[in-house]
């Protein structure tokens, strides 16, 4: 993945490409590094670590008004010096890259025959050289001819020493915009790079490659005919992201999540209904035929997709199938006719997610719905029918407000289907008042947070963690586990509860915490039979009970009250006090919270 960004202006840039990998860090913070062109001479500033390590080394603005600057998620070669970005040519080209050249050994063979010597074990090292054996003074056409030859995907940006007022950037793959300013212009993997200089940017398509100048800029496609692109302007903010009076990201995050939770229903829902508009006028014509839906997500969104299996087969008596992207998009999967295609995430550029959207054969799916929290993603570019969760922008990699959003957004799509579909009444009315109940509930579930950071403290030293869950429990158990192995990199497991007894209970011991969701549901007998057989082999239970759903407490036990009598939007609530817990684990850990090791934010490579 990486982040890249690239100026050429009239003034000089290090800091506005500073600012600019700052906000790209969610993409990666391995190590980061730029180049600029000063007076025909390439000079090129890393650092390994974050891009506060970069800015330390560059100490104050540094001449050169043209520019290009990389946060790097090492995918060829380790985290260091050596392979962070920017690589060089023979002093005469500088590239930053995000993606991967598939390529890119038998490229490096011939280019070591040539004479190229080669300072890193990365891929993309390979490009710059091969960009240097085609140039002549004509960037572009270097460019152009390397692009021929790479597989895999990538977005690159490329200076040249004696080509001062010139920025060649392309895109396949990953994402790419130009920004527009006065007398300068730029390129980055997203528009929030570059909010503090530009809010009018140029979506690049796939294959584009554009040619940037202080006054101008021209983009070709990928055989070469120039071509032109609407230019949008953004209404995203460039202050939005700020940890106010927080200590984490991550925990402003989780205390937005009433907020957030509102802003999503906001007009899409009246006292007792969810309004027809919600998915747009193509929708309900979509929703009629459908048979089956299909949902692909990764990572948390997948969890989000995996609790929304449950609801859309209750609900409405449909098949629904849940996979991570990565395996669907290679799998040849039977796709029963008039099956609706549903795509899960936060960030809209998952590589794997786009790309099985994007490898769908329009004639086996009735429509495509995309579930996302960025509006100006290449997902909701690219997805028929789109809802924006609204979550407002979130930073720490952990995701916390996109997930409970999504969830709310997936009961949306549920009833928005069922409506068409003959769905009683009475069902949606209940489940629109839950939601409505849903901002006040969560607000009163955020007031355990002291009480949780005070149970943390059992978790400091544990190497493991067994989460349990049952039915649309079962998901959240695995949300749960993932949150804390993820940002306290403790080893934390979820199991459906009743397979407990097929192996898990083998690692139950004293040493074992097992934490247990209980709804008040038809499956809490089931569930508390399978509380009991922790307690026999001598594990330590940590039980969050909804109300009615308590469990005789026995000693040792740590159990939570939640104070709320939900039916449809349990699973939601549940999932405040599991993140309250990973977070608090975390911080008494001593870990990165907002920015956990090897992880990023939104992966944009397979
Ligand atoms: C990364 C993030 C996760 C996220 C996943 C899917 O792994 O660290 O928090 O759930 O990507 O991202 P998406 O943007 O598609 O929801």
């Amino acid at each position: 993945m990486c982040g890249i960004v690239g100026a050429v202006a009239q003034r000089d840039v290090s800091s506005i490409l500073v600012e600019g990998l700052r906000r790209l860090e969610y993409r990666g913070y391995d190590s980061a590094g730029l180049a600029l062109i000063n007076n025909g001479e390439l000079e090129r500033f890393r650092a390994l670590g974050k891009v506060s390590e970069l800015a330390k080394k560059l100490n104050a603005e540094q001449p050169g008004a043209t520019g290009i600057a990389h946060t790097r998620w090492a995918t060829h070669g380790a985290p260091s010096e050596s392979n962070a970005h920017p690589h060089l040519s023979r002093n005469r080209i500088a590239l930053v890259h995000n993606g991967i050249i598939e390529n890119y050994k038998e490229i490096r063979e011939n280019l070591l025959a040539q004479g190229y010597q080669f300072e890193s074990e990365t891929d993309t090292e390979t490009v710059a050289h091969l960009i240097e054996s085609y140039y002549d003074g004509d960037l572009y056409a270097a460019v152009f001819r390397a692009v021929g030859q790479l597989q895999g995907t990538f977005g690159i940006a490329v200076i040249a020493s004696d080509n001062q007022d010139t920025l060649v950037a392309c895109r396949k793959g990953s994402p790419l915009v130009v920004g527009l300013g006065i007398k300068e212009n730029f390129i980055a993997s997203d528009v929030s790079a570059l909010l503090p200089v530009t809010r009018r940017f140029v979506y690049l398509e796939e294959g584009d490659l554009v040619v940037v100048n202080q006054n101008g800029y021209q983009i070709y496609d990928s055989a070469g005919a120039s071509k032109e692109l609407p230019i949008n302007t953004t209404e995203l903010s460039a202050d939005a992201i700020h940890k106010g009076d927080y200590k984490h990201y991550m925990l402003k995050e989780i205390h937005e999540q009433a907020k957030a939770v509102a802003d999503c229903l906001e007009g899409r829902i009246s006292e007792n209904n969810v309004l027809d508009s919600v998915f747009g006028p193509d929708s309900e014509q979509i929703f009629k035929q459908v048979k089956q839906v299909q949902i692909v997500a990764c990572g948390t969104s997948y969890h989000a997709g995996f609790v929304a299996k449950y609801w859309i087969e209750e609900l409405l008596g449909l098949p629904c199938a849940i996979e991570v992207a990565s395996e669907f998009r290679y799998r040849q999967s039977v796709v029963p006719k008039d099956t609706l295609f549903v795509t899960l995430s936060q960030s809209g550029e998952t590589a794997d997610t786009l790309a099985a959207l994007r490898n769908l054969s329009i004639d086996d799916y009735c429509g495509s719905v995309s579930i996302c929290n960025s509006p100006e993603s290449s997902l909701v570019r690219e997805s028929s029918l789109v809802l924006m969760t609204r979550a407002g922008p979130e930073i720490g990699v952990a995701s916390t407000k996109a997930f409970t959003t999504q969830l709310v957004s997936m009961l949306l799509l549920a009833i928005s289907i069922g409506k068409v579909r003959g769905l009683a009444e009475k069902i949606i009315k209940d489940i629109v008042r839950e939601l409505i109940a849903l901002p006040r509930q969560i607000e009163q579930l955020l007031r355990l947070d002291k009480k949780i950071e005070s149970i943390a403290e059992d978790f400091i030293d544990k190497h493991h963690a067994l989460f349990l869950g049952r039915g649309v429990h079962y998901p959240i158990a695995m949300e749960g586990a993932l949150k804390l192995k993820e940002i306290s990199y403790i080893h934390a497991e979820a199991y459906p509860a009743g397979e407990l007894k097929h192996g898990p209970l083998a690692l139950v011991d004293a040493d074992m915490p097992v934490i247990v969701v209980t709804p008040n549901d038809e499956l809490l007998e089931k569930l508390h039979s399978n509380m009991q057989e922790v307690k026999a082999r001598g594990g330590k239970l940590y039980v969050f009970a909804h109300q009615g759903a308590k469990l005789e407490k026995s000693s040792g036990d740590v159990v939570v009250e939640m104070d709320c009598e939900t039916r449809w939007t349990t699973p939601i609530l549940s999932t405040i006090p599991l993140q309250l817990l990973s977070y608090y684990v975390a911080v008494q850990r001593g870990t990165d919270v907002d920015q956990p090791r090897n992880l990023a934010k939104s992966v944009t490579v397979e």
